[in-house]
């Protein structure tokens, strides 16, 4: 297994371009499913989650090429439409596909996925819209098994904001009969990106970025191209990065009006920041300040920069108070980042951060994709070397993070 060996304490100087969105990204490769021409997708960033989709849709029959940042699917002949339990289980994502496959084939048997490290997620919401929408949908053997005739529109109003749900309930209804309304919809970039992408291969789409999205079906889909947007949680994560350890960042390759929430708390902890249309500089020549948040769907303060946000604090200048709503069980950082000597208090689904003025190096295990980034920021802050293991988590979700980081002075690098 991968571990990752840092030397921490280093100032970090330099550019960075940011590759494409994780999260756009598998919503938009599972949306090839919906048609029966190819979608070529640019800009698909090189990671195992991206694999893990691959794998998944030519287990059903479908066909890619690779080409670059470029992925050409073709879903032109289906033999089974199901998503395995041994590729759910390793990727929640894999859920994405039941609204395809629903729609176009009338026909899917999505294997249940578990609880995981983050809490439970559930997936009751993209079940009930499902249902509203007309399909006959039961639990088998540990799998959904959802059948029905064509899809009729419907008006679907989630419990709960959800991402995931809210992208399959629209992916589902770009082929019903007659129009559905998805209200408290989720509001994040992804879905707008998604939505640009269905709309390329004609689906008819109004609304997606605000809390009612409407989706009059179409007959059919046909193929397009699509490049997907900027990864925004990579990016925030190389910011905290800095802004952490100190030092001059450009990133490129990046959207900052789809980073307000990240870019304003690192404003508040001191650093200086300046934005382009496709640019962010971020300048930190102090120790940061600590800084308060509080998760929430977007526009809100993003829960997958909760644990980078951390990571700056354990080091900042007083105490921070850090609240996290989304995820039940988003705090297994602490723990390792307490190793590395950060003063932290956990009480309910609230952290309280005691800057320290340095933390300092140790073993650390990574349990999920972002407390991973979590634990590389404080190693990269941390005197002496930090091992972080279990990086399996962190290849999910970031192309390259070690070469992206030594490219702008930190001394980090991979082992087996
Ligand atoms: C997506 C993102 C993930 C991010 C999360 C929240 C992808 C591939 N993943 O995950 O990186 O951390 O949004 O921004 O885009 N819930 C239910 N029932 C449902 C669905 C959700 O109770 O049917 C709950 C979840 O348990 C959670 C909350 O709703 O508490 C939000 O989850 P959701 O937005 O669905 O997360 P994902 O889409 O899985």
């Amino acid at each position: 297994m991968d571990k990752l060996l840092i030397e921490g304490g280093r100032r970090l100087e330099g550019s960075i371009a940011v590759s494409g969105a994780k999260n756009a990204a598998l919503p938009i490769l599972a949306a090839g499913l919906l048609t029966s021409d190819p979608l070529m997708v640019s800009n698909v960033p090189k990671l195992h989650d991206v694999a893990t989709t691959l794998k998944l849709l030519a287990g059903m029959g479908v066909r890619s090429s690779q080409e670059g940042d470029c992925v050409t699917i073709d879903a032109s002949t289906i033999n089974a439409p199901h998503a395995p339990y041994d590729l759910v289980r390793t990727m929640r994502a894999s859920i994405l596909v039941l609204g395809p496959l629903l729609a176009r084939f009338g026909e899917a048997r999505v294997s249940l996925p578990g609880g995981c490290a983050i809490g439970q997620r559930p997936v009751d919401q993209h079940i009930k819209g499902l249902q509203a929408m007309g399909a006959q949908i039961g639990i088998e053997h540990g799998d959904v098994v959802a059948k029905s005739s064509r899809l009729r529109g419907a008006r679907i109003i989630t419990d709960m904001v959800t991402v995931t749900g809210t992208e399959n309930l629209m992916m589902a209804a770009t082929l019903a009969q007659g129009e559905s309304i998805i209200e408290n919809a989720a509001r994040e970039p992804e879905v707008v990106d998604l939505a640009n992408a269905l709309i390329a291969m004609g689906a008819r789409i109004e609304g997606a970025g605000s809390d009612r999205i409407s989706i009059q079906g179409v007959e059919r889909l046909h193929g397009a191209s699509h490049r997907v947007m900027p990864d925004r949680i990579e990016a925030g994560t190389f910011l905290c990065a800095v802004a952490a350890a100190g030092g001059r960042l450009r990133l490129t390759s990046v959207t900052p009006s789809t980073m307000d929430a990240t870019l304003e708390k690192l404003r508040e902890a001191g650093a200086q920041i300046e934005t382009g249309p496709d640019w962010i500089d971020l300048m930190m020549n102090a120790r940061p300040k600590a800084i308060n948040l509080r998760t929430a769907p977007f526009p809100g303060f993003a829960t997958d920069m909760q644990a980078q946000m951390m990571a700056m604090n354990t080091v900042a200048e007083g105490a921070g108070v850090i609240t996290e709503t989304i995820f039940e069980n988003r705090f297994m950082h602490v723990l390792e980042m307490q190793r590395l000597g950060a003063d932290i208090t956990i009480e309910g689904n609230t952290a309280i951060v005691r800057g320290v003025p340095t933390l300092s190096g140790a073993s650390v295990m990574a349990t999920d994709l972002r407390a991973s980034a979590g634990l590389v920021i404080a190693g990269l802050v941390a005197d002496g070397q930090t091992v972080v293991d279990r990086i399996y988590h962190l290849d999910r979700g970031y192309e390259s993070m070690e070469a992206k980081l030594s490219g702008v002075g930190a001394c980090i690098r991979r082992a087996s």
